[in-house]
């Protein structure tokens, strides 16, 4: 009896000390939110609006976030890149397919010697939380799931470049669920990457929009999404890192695609993104050690993630089995890398294999036909849903 009273006697102070300390670390988070706010938006000279409400802060170009990066310390700003390899994918020229805008920001965008940064919001700070400091490729969480196409290098040899042209979906997604479609290079081990392409991710965005995304480890299991963490330089004052897409294709009717580039300067060794014939920004070759050499790995395709214990799975694509064809299925077109540096030539791959570790839920297709020009090119996705079990 005695041991009784006692232990109920401790679980309430427990539980009082508790309520108490609890509201008093809502105040610490709060404060702590507050100064990580602080630290993460910078000074702007300008500010837009977007008609989906969110900010974009026009930043100095040499003031912007990636210079908070230790390694960036003494870094010469590159406004553009010294070369493009040859053959750089702007838009379809075959006609198949109607590309994709990516709609610049409203008013001119930012001023000449400013880039837009998405201002970071508490509620952004929060949503965001369960992101920071996943990378995917390295740490996977359980419930993640992929159906691509991958080039492996032949030893000792290097890429130094892969474009598509992607298909732009919107598949359905849960709160907590993400569904992507990438180009990802790598290297490593230690694992370097950097995936581009496009997302629907509710955590990362707050809304259900098809939006660019991009994410990168460096040295030291560093890197993020987009500019959530300093690394990717911003030089385009026009399209942000997480621009959303517009049109999106319809199943069975009009097919938008986009053309994704990702390469390396052969000179500084700095990893340059270009979308839709735009030049967004790049990644310095210093925040990484094997990808500042070369990428060995090169994998086209998409994505889902889930909590482990989730019984639906999202979408991939445009929700649709790879055998459904164009106009039906997501697909990958014009697909090309860079093998060599010093000729920096896009071509085909040569060493592609495809793999799907789901293929009841999502499967690729190697040999697709999507029309007269369309290069290199595959279907992807699935619906997801209750499959695999
Ligand atoms: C590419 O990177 C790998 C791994 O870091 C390295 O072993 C290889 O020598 C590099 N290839 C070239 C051509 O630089
Ligand atoms: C870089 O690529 C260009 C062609 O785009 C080529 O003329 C030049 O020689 C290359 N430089 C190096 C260092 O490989
Ligand atoms: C490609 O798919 C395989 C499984 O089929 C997966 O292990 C790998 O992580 C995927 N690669 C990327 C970059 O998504």
């Amino acid at each position: 009896m005695g041991v009784m009273v006692f232990v109920f006697f401790a679980f309430s102070l427990f539980a009082f000390d508790h309520g108490v300390s609890g509201k008093s670390i809502a105040r610490v988070e709060d404060f702590e939110l507050e100064q990580q706010l602080k630290q993460l938006n910078k000074p702007f000279v300008k500010s837009i609006q977007r008609k989906d409400g969110r900010i974009y802060d026009c930043v100095l170009i040499n003031k912007q976030p990636a210079f908070d990066h230790p390694k960036l310390k003494y870094h010469v700003l590159q406004m553009r890149p010294t070369s493009f390899p040859q053959g750089l994918k702007l838009h379809d020229e075959s006609s198949t397919l109607t590309s994709t805008y990516l709609e610049e920001l409203e008013d001119g965008g930012c001023p000449i010697e400013t880039v837009p940064i998405k201002r970071i919001l508490k509620e952004d700070l929060i949503r965001t939380k369960s992101l920071s400091g996943i990378h995917p490729l390295t740490q996977d969480r359980g419930g993640s799931h992929y159906a691509n196409t991958t080039n492996r290098i032949p030893f000792g040899d290097g890429y130094y470049g892969a474009q598509a042209i992607i298909g732009i979906y919107n598949p359905s997604v849960s709160y907590g669920q993400a569904s992507e479609v990438m180009i990802s290079i790598s290297n490593g081990p230690p694992l370097n990457n950097i995936d581009v392409g496009w997302t629907v991710n509710p955590i990362l965005y707050g809304d259900y929009r098809t939006r660019l995304f991009t994410r990168w480890t460096g040295s030291h299991n560093t890197g993020c999404y987009n500019t959530n963490c300093p690394g990717f330089v911003q030089t385009n004052n026009k399209i942000p890192l997480d621009n959303h897409l517009w049109p999106i294709s319809t199943y069975g009717g009009d097919q938008h695609g986009l053309a994704f580039s990702i390469f390396q300067n052969n000179e500084t060794n700095d990893w340059w993104l270009n979308i839709g014939g735009s030049t967004l920004g790049y990644w310095p070759a210093s925040l990484f050690d094997s990808l500042s050499t070369n990428a060995t790995s090169i994998v086209w395709g998409g994505a889902t993630h889930s909590p482990v214990a989730a019984i639906y799975k999202a979408q991939m694509g445009s929700g649709r089995f790879p055998d459904e064809g164009y106009g039906k299925a997501c697909f990958f077109s014009h697909i090309q890398l860079v093998n060599e540096k010093t000729s920096n030539v896009f071509t085909e791959p040569s060493f592609v294999t495809t793999s799907a570790d789901k293929p009841l839920c999502y499967n690729v297709n190697g040999n697709a036909k999507i029309g007269d020009g369309t290069g290199y090119s595959f279907f992807f996705g699935g619906p997801g849903g209750i499959c695999g079990y």
